[in-house]
């Protein structure tokens, strides 16, 4: 954590921000205030899982009492999303829930707090790229600006082991599916993309399960932490179609019933794949060929085998795909359709041709 010195203005006056405790606990927190030297720095803590905006707002109130002019995100996907949200708002003149109303338009801000990230949870990717989901009364809400690019992050593998599995099984997850919505669409000729994508989810195939056995193998947990990195930092999604469908299905069913957001992803993509079968083909076969080395069969039964292995994948991390299994009642389902239409999510895909009525096949299929 000594490049903090080097990495942070020396005459920044810096706001900490972390979550529920768990780097006071493992003594990440502690190395991070001594690699700031002496700096004047202040602490905030309690940014939850799906950041509240309630929450930052008393972290954007800090900053401007106190004319902050750095943010440190040291924690998962939550604290550093949390983060550049209040990057954001500090500056801003307005209401700052409208910054919540853009969606993935780029957000209309002139400035934002200079932050920077210790990322203790390989999953989210944020700690390289400019977006954030933000949890409000109204939904669970993305925004985006490249000004929102974190300064610089600090990965290290070592502040990842104190992870319970089941958060390292979540961000298994989470960049795994990162890398199909980006990559099982439809064929453009990426080539490079394309076998950048396929290199990541054959390296999460692989050191998922070891890491999850050994927590502290270094080498395993650092690979991790690279796909996740690596899984939404753009770079793979460079000029090629994007979905974020089961991305978009998974923020209601979080927002709805608490579904950790890797437990929403696995839930939705095994049956968006089953019930959108002809419309990814191609790039399903490619996945079925180059990922899972499928080889033998019809196309249909190519196509089966891989949406079969990439369900007990996540099984196989202990990660639940049943709508069912999570205490959600068939009735429930409406209750989804009427958020995503709430929420304009009525023509999600790489071709914007998934509307409300598929969703609920997918989601009738995701039950059980
Ligand atoms: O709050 P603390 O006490 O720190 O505990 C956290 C939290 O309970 C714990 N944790 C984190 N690092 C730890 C640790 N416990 C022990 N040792 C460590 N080293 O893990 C729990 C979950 O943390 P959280 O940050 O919520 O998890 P994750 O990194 O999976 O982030 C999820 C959030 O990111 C959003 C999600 O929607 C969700 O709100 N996403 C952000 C994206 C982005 N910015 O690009 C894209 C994603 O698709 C995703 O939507
Ligand atoms: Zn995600």
């Amino acid at each position: 954590m000594h490049e903090l010195d080097q990495l942070v203005p020396e005459n920044a006056k810096v706001l900490v921000l972390f979550g529920g405790g768990s780097v006071r606990k493992n003594g990440t927190l502690e190395k991070v205030l001594a690699g700031l030297g002496s700096r004047e720095v202040l602490e905030f803590g309690g940014i939850e899982p799906n950041p509240q905006f309630n929450t930052l707002m008393k972290a954007v109130d800090i900053v401007r009492r106190e004319n902050i002019d750095f943010l440190l995100a040291v924690g998962g996907g939550s604290v550093m999303d949390g983060t550049k949200f209040i990057a954001a708002a500090a500056p801003y003149q307005g209401n700052e829930a409208d910054l919540l109303k853009h969606g993935f338009e780029w957000l209309p801000i002139e400035s934002a707090v200079p932050l920077a990230t210790v990322a203790t949870l390989p999953a989210t990717g944020s700690e390289m790229n400019m977006g954030a989901v933000i949890s409000h009364e109204s939904g669970k809400l993305p925004v985006m600006s490249p000004l929102l690019y974190p300064q610089f992050s600090i990965l290290d593998p070592t502040l990842t082991f104190s992870l319970p599995p089941v958060q390292v099984a979540n961000g298994v997850i989470d960049a795994f599916v990162h890398v199909l919505e980006q990559y099982v669409t439809y064929p453009v000729d990426a080539q490079v993309q394309d076998r950048m994508a396929e290199g990541i989810l054959k390296t999460l195939i692989e050191v998922g399960p070891i890491t999850l056995a050994e927590p502290e193998n270094y080498d395993a947990r650092a690979n991790l932490m690279w796909s996740a990195t690596s899984a939404l930092n753009g770079y793979i999604g460079v000029g090629v179609p994007h979905d974020w469908s089961t991305h978009m299905i998974g923020h209601e069913l979080t927002d709805l019933f608490g579904m950790d957001h890797a437990q929403s992803l696995a839930v939705v993509q095994p049956s968006l794949w089953k019930i959108r079968k002809d419309k990814k083909r191609e790039k399903l076969l490619q996945f079925a060929e180059r990922v899972w080395e499928i080889s033998e069969g019809t196309d249909d039964e190519r196509m089966d085998q891989a949406i079969d292995m990439t369900r007990s994948f996540f099984e196989s991390l202990g990660v639940k795909t049943r709508l069912s299994q999570y205490g959600i009642e068939p009735a429930d389902i409406a209750n989804v359709i009427l958020a995503l239409e709430t929420h304009g999510m009525t023509a999600l895909s790489e071709t914007g041709d998934l509307d409300l009525t598929i969703t609920r096949q997918i989601l009738q299929d995701a039950y059980a």
